[in-house]
């Protein structure tokens, strides 16, 4: 399979305070559905910005199908971009601002009217053609910015917080869209949120960036369940994070002194480990048992309810355990006990589940607690 798209070393600046990518290197499959996840501030409009062309990178490389884009504008790139906050022209009816990049093209009337049409009708907006902006709801103005970035049928298409500023069921609408229209017309697409869900549900495959630099890249099921560093792990999904100390390895078991006391761990990636020093000691909260399932458990520890959340379809409890750690612990809602704030219960899991991981961020200088406790 080709390549849509290849970084090398890209860095940008804003003035000279600012680093706002720090080479960053990656590719990107042609007809991948690739997502950019990360915090706010971290970079991620920036990326997409300078694969737009609408905003230079300071060094580095940037090829779009094979081509090296340096210098090369906006307009001559096969790209188009839909924007954070979905600017729509307010004084164009929905057909104008979708065709806007096609007569921008030179296309012929016929032909306009044809792939506006499609583009609207992929969108779930057909017959709306003659309506302005402002006779829209968000979410009908969040598909008019996508189907006018769709029309113009760029062989990668750059899509920023598409699914922010709407409601929760038309995020779940547009996100279904999106992954049926990426099926049907096969671009590729590039797609920023800062919603680790979105990311995990959306993504043939998920970028984790973390102030200008890549965390990890990988199939979304990867990245949740071998996270590279501490910091892809506490993004992508809720996890239990120790800071914890190996003492010593016997086989594949590995015995560990952690804020919680001493705990075993099994995990998957211990050919990479080290035969000591400090680790992150991560435990994701669905492999958390409570009370009788805990006796049978290879790690123990009795732990207070100091709260829990309802989220439909699972609880989670959260636990303060010795030295006030807290624990979450995720239920089935359908296995829910009968639970006491206030009270103390047996938590235990299995060393097979347990993840170590030794590096806290890409980030240089950073250590494990900073990332763990400090942010
Ligand atoms: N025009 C600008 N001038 C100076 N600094 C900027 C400018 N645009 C962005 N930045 C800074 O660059 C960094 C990256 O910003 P960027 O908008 O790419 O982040 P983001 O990941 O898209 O964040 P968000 O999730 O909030 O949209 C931030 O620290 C931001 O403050
Ligand atoms: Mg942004």
């Amino acid at each position: 399979m080709g390549k849509a798209l290849e970084t090398k070393e890209l860095v940008k600046w804003y003035g000279k305070e600012v680093l706002a990518l720090n080479k960053v290197t990656f590719d990107i499959d042609a007809g991948d559905f690739f997502v950019i996840v990360g915090p706010s501030g971290c970079g991620k409009s920036t990326l997409l910005k300078i694969i737009a062309g609408i905003l230079d990178y300071d060094s580095g490389k940037l090829y779009i199908n094979g081509v090296d884009m340096k210098g090369v504008p906006s307009y001559k790139r096969d790209v188009s971009m839909m924007l954070e906050m979905y600017a729509l022209f307010p004084h164009m009816n929905v057909f104008d601002n979708v065709a806007f990049g096609l007569r921008m093209l030179g296309k012929d009337k016929s032909e306009i009217e044809k792939e506006v049409k499609e583009a609207l009708r992929l969108v779930g907006l057909a017959g709306l053609e003659k309506r302005m902006p402002l006779e829209l709801s968000g979410g009908q103005r969040q598909r008019v910015a996508l189907a006018r970035a769709l029309v113009i049928n760029p062989s990668v298409l750059l899509l920023d917080e598409p699914l922010s500023h709407v409601d929760y069921r038309l995020q779940r609408k547009l996100m279904e869209d999106l992954k049926e229209i990426h099926r049907k017309v096969g671009n590729t697409f590039i797609l920023t949120t800062h919603v680790q869900e979105h990311a995990l549900s959306l993504a043939d495959t998920v970028m984790v960036m973390n102030t200008g630099v890549i965390e990890q890249i990988g199939k979304p099921e990867e990245v949740y369940t071998t996270p590279a560093t501490v910091f892809a792990a506490r993004f992508v999904g809720e996890i239990n994070l120790f800071s914890a100390q190996i003492k010593s390895w016997d086989g594949g078991l590995c015995y560990l002194t952690t804020d919680i006391g001493e705990l075993k761990a099994n995990p998957k990636n211990k050919n990479t480990l080290p035969s000591s020093g400090k680790v992150a000691y991560a435990i994701r909260p669905e492999y958390v048992k409570i009370g009788e399932e805990a006796r049978l458990c290879d790690n123990k520890t009795e732990a207070k309810l100091v709260s829990y959340y309802y989220f439909g379809h699972y609880m989670e409890y959260v636990f303060e355990a010795i030295g006030n750690t807290k624990i979450k612990v995720s239920v089935p809602t359908e296995k829910v006990g009968n639970l006491t704030l206030g009270s103390t219960y047996l938590l235990g899991w299995s060393a097979k589940d347990v993840l170590l991981i030794e590096r806290p961020c890409m980030i240089e200088g950073l250590n494990i607690e900073e990332v763990i406790y400090g942010k």
